[in-house]
């Protein structure tokens, strides 16, 4: 054992401190490091710190799965082909390390400042927050921008997640609540492939029904307006 550690700290003396304490931590606190440093910050926010170009991912972890991340980062082409995120081609140590990190964020980002659809000002504009909650929460990754639809996933009809436009006309009020507390598994297209990876997640597992109810009445107040995905939306 003592041995061990000496041969470490000679391997670390040679390679360089930043070399030795990224073999020594945690895969999740090397992965918060690569966020910064590869400049995911720039397009992406965790909490209320970082960019609004690309969606916020203080859900990330709750919202997608490590499978999925993965699979997104060695390649977010071969998921969406337009997809505006560029390919940083990580190695697999980096990979998998920010995959550690993303994971693990289920919206304790927000612990000190509050999530952003609860701050004062909003109070008493329920369909204000709930959009907030739409688009911060990550709901707009899956479902595009107003629940547009369009993002694709796999062995599903359609090849995509369809537009919520039609649960505006088909499903009252409670029973929206309870599809997005509960989630969804979409059915597969073909029985014998591989099941789709992206499932809609049980929010009740970290949203309050208030806060349900909100995003509730913001995919309400869409009904008259509606529209096609567009080719750029995410
Ligand atoms: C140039 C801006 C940009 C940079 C830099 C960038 N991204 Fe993205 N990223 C996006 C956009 C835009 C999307 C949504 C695109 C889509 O779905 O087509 C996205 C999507 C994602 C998603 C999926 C989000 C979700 O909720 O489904 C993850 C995870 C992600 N990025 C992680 C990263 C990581 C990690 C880095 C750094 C290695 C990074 N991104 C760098 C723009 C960027
Ligand atoms: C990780 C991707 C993902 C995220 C994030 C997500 N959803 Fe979903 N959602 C889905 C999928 C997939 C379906 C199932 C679509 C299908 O096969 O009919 C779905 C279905 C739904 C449905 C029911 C549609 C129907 O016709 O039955 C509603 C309502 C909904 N989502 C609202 C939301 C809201 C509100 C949020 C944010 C709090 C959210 N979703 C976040 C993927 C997602």
């Amino acid at each position: 054992m003592r041995l061990k550690i000496e041969r470490i700290v000679l391997i670390c003396a040679i390679a360089g401190l930043s070399a030795c304490q990224s073999q020594q931590t945690e895969p999740a606190a090397r992965g918060e490091a690569y966020f910064n440093s590869y400049g995911c910050v720039k397009c992406h926010a965790m909490g209320d710190k970082g960019g609004t170009y690309g969606p916020n991912l203080s859900f990330i972890g709750f919202r997608k799965s490590k499978d999925w991340l993965d699979m997104w980062l060695r390649n977010p082409h071969s998921w969406r082909p337009q997809t505006v995120m560029p390919n940083f081609h990580l190695n697999d140590e980096t990979r998998t390390a920010l995959v550690a990190y993303l994971s693990t964020q289920k919206g304790q980002a927000w612990a000190d400042s509050g999530r952003p659809w609860n701050h004062p000002e909003l109070k008493g504009d329920s369909v204000k927050r709930g959009e907030v909650l739409f688009n911060m929460a990550g709901c707009v990754a899956c479902h595009s921008q107003n629940g547009r639809g369009g993002y694709p996933n796999n062995n599903v009809a359609g090849g995509q997640i369809p537009s919520l436009a039609k649960v505006f006309e088909t499903y009252t009020k409670p029973e929206l609540v309870n599809k997005i507390r509960g989630g969804v598994v979409p059915a597969p297209a073909d029985p014998g492939a591989p099941l789709p990876m992206i499932n809609m997640p049980k929010w009740g597992e970290v949203l309050k029904d208030e806060e349900i109810s909100a995003v509730t009445d913001f995919l309400i107040s869409l009904k008259p307006k509606g529209g096609a995905a567009k080719k750029d939306d995410w």
